[in-house]
């Protein structure tokens, strides 16, 4: 057992953090071809990250005890935004409290009954996109997302309401998008600043609309399906409701982990299916056959090569732990890389091409498939944004095809929390090819039979 940090760059926290920062899924294969699976990179002001992406060893981190980890201590840079009672800042009991309540909101099943809102936005979205011309698919997604957020959870019809919030949320999550905000020491280094003045001012406003729709909603007693219909509804383990500000925290939270997330991975999934004809021709025959195995497989294989968070919660020491070979002090920050076990070759041969197939001929790992994390900080939104992801594709693949912009293939490029295509997800869409071709012979036909 060796308790000595792993091997990594030595290059100062300076260069090291504008690597992390500006290219950062190429800089993570750089220091793995040097230092192998397991390595330590240092970021200015912050403790040393050890970034680790050994099945074996990801299967012991995601399993080790809530008093050992602390994911919550590890995500606290987003407490402006989400707030204190967010179950991503919570650790050991609370966290396992407050998870448990949210849970059944967004189990598989509830999720169902969002289905057909979710694929009605998606239709309507889709529908207004340009055809014939390049176009970037990703501010388009982010507009949906944020809808379909705003209207299954937060419950908003379409009104005045939902046109405030979406303004003034649309504020909040930009701040969040500017690499400042993501400095461990942001709110003292930019308090009293422009920027900080105007997001703590549209949170103001903000929190003031989502509590009175909270009010409402608990004074109408709704029984809707959308989440906040649910929490309204969840008890604590002593029978009492959820606090106001627990319910606007978790709302807050959801925007903030499923928004931007969706809409960078959906656009990977564009950019990446309109260099792809043949996935692009399977799914058209599958969709046309009211099948869905290979969307499923596509959508995985999407995010196994594009994980839009490219590891999951950094999970800061509490306690001694061995992990692997190594036994790591109090402080120390372990990252689970989803994007290196992803492309590791020994776990997936050829892990840089796009082959959904893999995942029709075997499931994905517990520990080798971790675009949502693992273990009891799992993202507790996979099946929304799964499903989600699910009804766009179809909403868009059912009638239109996806070719290529001009100009180079897109990088990765850091936007807020998530990773996400560095030209916006330039597309052309068209009308499909196969549907038109159908159609003119099925008129051909009866005009002969006629
Ligand atoms: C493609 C979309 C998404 C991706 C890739 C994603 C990914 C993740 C990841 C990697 C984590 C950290 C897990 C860990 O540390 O083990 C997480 C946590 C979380 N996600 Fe997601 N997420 C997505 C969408 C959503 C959506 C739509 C929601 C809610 C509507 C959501 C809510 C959450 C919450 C509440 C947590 C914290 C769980 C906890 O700390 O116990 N996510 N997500």
């Amino acid at each position: 057992m060796r308790s000595e940090l792993p091997r990594g760059p030595r290059a100062p926290a300076l260069l090291q953090t504008i690597g992390w920062w500006s290219r950062p899924t190429a800089y993570l294969e750089r220091c793995r071809a040097r230092y192998g699976r397991r390595f330590t990179i240092r970021l200015i002001g912050q403790s040393p990250f050890v970034v680790l992406s050994d099945p074996d060893e990801l299967k012991q981190l995601f399993q080790a005890p809530p008093d050992v980890l602390h994911p919550g201590e590890g995500a606290r840079i987003l407490e402006p935004v989400v707030g204190a009672n967010s179950v991503i800042l919570l650790d050991e009991a609370p966290h396992l409290r407050q998870r448990k309540l949210l849970l059944p909101a967004f189990h598989g099943e509830s999720m169902q009954r969002l289905a057909s809102l979710m694929a009605d936005l998606a239709d309507e979205e889709v529908s207004g996109w340009p055809q014939g011309e390049a176009f970037e698919s990703h501010p388009r997604l982010q507009r949906l997302t944020l809808e379909i957020i705003l209207r299954a959870v937060f419950g908003l019809e379409r009104g005045a309401q939902l046109e405030s919030l979406r303004e003034l949320l649309r504020e909040i999550l930009a701040f969040g998008d500017s690499p400042l905000s993501l400095l461990p020491f942001a709110p003292q280094l930019l308090a009293g600043r422009r920027p900080m003045v105007s997001f703590e001012a549209a949170r103001a406003r903000a929190d003031e609309l989502i509590f009175a729709l909270i009010e409402e909603r608990r004074t109408e007693g709704s029984h809707g399906e959308d989440v906040l219909s649910l929490l309204l509804a969840a008890r604590h383990e002593d029978g009492s409701e959820m606090s106001p500000a627990e319910l606007r925290d978790e709302l807050m939270t959801a925007l903030v982990a499923g928004h931007e997330t969706t809409a960078s991975q959906l656009a990977w999934a564009l950019t990446t299916l309109a260099h792809e004809r043949r996935v692009q021709a399977r799914l058209h025959d599958e969709l046309d056959d009211d099948e869905e195995a290979y969307l499923t497989a596509t959508i995985q294989e999407i995010m196994r090569r594009k994980p839009v968070l490219p590891s999951a919660e950094p999970r800061l020491v509490k306690q001694e732990v061995q992990i692997g070979p190594v036994s790591y002090e109090p402080g120390v920050v372990l990252f689970a890389s989803a994007y290196l076990v992803h492309h590791d070759p020994l776990v997936y041969p050829d892990p840089y091409a796009f082959r959904p197939e893999r995942f029709l001929e075997q499931a994905p790992g517990t520990y080798t498939w971790i675009p949502f994390g693992g273990g009891r900080r799992r993202c507790i939104g996979a099946s929304f944004a799964q499903l989600e992801m699910k009804l766009v594709l179809r909403a868009l693949l059912e009638r239109f095809e996806l070719e290529p912009a001009d100009g180079p293939a897109e990088t990765a490029r850091r936007r807020g929390i998530a990773i996400s295509p560095s030209r916006a997800g330039r597309v052309v869409m068209r009308e499909r090819a196969d549907l038109t071709r159908r159609s003119a012979r099925s008129a051909v036909g009866q005009a002969t039979a006629a």
